[in-house]
C-alpha cells in the first residue's frame, strides 16, 4: 500500500471488511495502551486521528474517554464515509477532514491528543518527516502524539504468528498485504527525533512486529 492515490473505493471497502474483524485485537489493544499514558487527561480533549482509515483507533479511543472531540483525516474520501459509518454504528460521534497527513486544514496546537498508525510504512522517508512536522504543529501544550507501525526492529516471529491469525480470520488477500506492510517496517528513531526537536519529550515502546512512539509536549 505504498502511496495515497491507490486507496479507490474498492480498496477502502476491502481494508474496512478485513480490519473490522482483526480491530478487537489490534486496534482495541493499542487504544488501551494509549489510554494508560492519558490517565490525568481532562474531559472533552481533541483526539486528532491522522490517516484514521476506518477510524478503529480514534473509536476505541473514544470509548475511554470523557466525551472527548474526535476528528477523523484521511486523504481517502471514501474510507472517510466508512468511518462515518463505523462510529455511527459504534454510538461515537466525529468530525471527517479530507486531507493529506502533511497539511492539516487545523490550526496550530489545537490537538490534546495526535495519532497516526499505520500509516508511515505507506509513504516514502522524506513525507514520514512532514507527517511527523505536522503532528508536532497540531500539538497543544501538555499534550500527547503516538505514532504506531512496523518497527524495523520488530519480531519476524511475532509477524509470522498475526500473519498466520489474520490469514485463518480474514483470508489470503489480507494476508499479502500484511506481509508487505511488515517487508516496509521501519526506524522509529527519525520521527521521534522531529518530535523532539518540537518541544517534546518522546519514548518508544516495542512489542511484537510494531513500535509505538510516544510524545508529550511540554506545558506552556
Ligand atoms: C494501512 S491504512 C491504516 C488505517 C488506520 N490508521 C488503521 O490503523 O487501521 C492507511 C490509511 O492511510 C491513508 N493515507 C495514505 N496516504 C495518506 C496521506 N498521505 N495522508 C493521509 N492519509 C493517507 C489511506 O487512505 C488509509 O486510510
Amino acid at each position: 500500500m505504498p502511496n495515497e492515490s491507490i486507496w479507490d473505493e474498492a480498496l477502502c471497502r476491502r481494508y474496512a471488511d478485513s480490519m473490522r474483524k482483526l480491530a478487537r485485537y489490534d486496534h482495541r489493544g493499542v487504544a488501551t495502551r494509549i489510554a494508560r499514558h492519558l490517565g490525568g487527561l481532562r474531559p472533552r480533549a481533541t483526539v486528532v486521528e491522522v490517516a484514521s482509515g476506518p477510524g478503529f483507533l480514534a473509536i476505541e479511543l473514544g470509548r475511554l474517554l470523557t466525551e472527548p472531540t474526535l476528528v477523523l483525516v484521511d486523504s481517502a474520501k471514501p474510507m472517510l464515509s466508512i468511518a462515518e459509518e463505523e462510529a455511527r454504528r459504534a454510538g461515537v460521534p466525529v468530525r471527517t477532514i479530507e486531507s493529506s497527513g502533511d497539511r492539516i486544514a487545523l490550526p496550530d496546537a489545537s490537538a490534546d491528543v495526535v495519532l497516526c498508525k499505520n500509516l508511515m510504512n505507506c509513504i516514502d522517508a522524506s513525507q514520514r518527516i512532514d507527517v511527523a512536522r505536522e503532528i508536532a504543529r497540531l500539538l497543544a501544550p501538555g499534550g500527547w502524539a503516538f505514532v504506531a507501525d512496523f518497527d524495523v526492529a520488530g519480531s519476524r516471529l511475532a509477524a509470522t504468528l498475526i500473519g498466520l491469525f489474520t490469514r485463518f480470520l480474514v483470508g489470503a488477500e489480507f494476508h499479502r498485504d500484511f506481509r508487505a506492510a511488515f517487508a516496509r517496517r521501519l526506524d522509529p528513531g527519525p520521527l521521534a527525533a522531529v518530535l523532539a526537536e518540537a518541544g517534546c519529550s518522546t519514548s518508544i515502546e516495542r512489542s511484537g512486529p510494531s513500535f509505538l512512539l510516544v510524545a508529550r509536549r511540554a506545558q506552556a
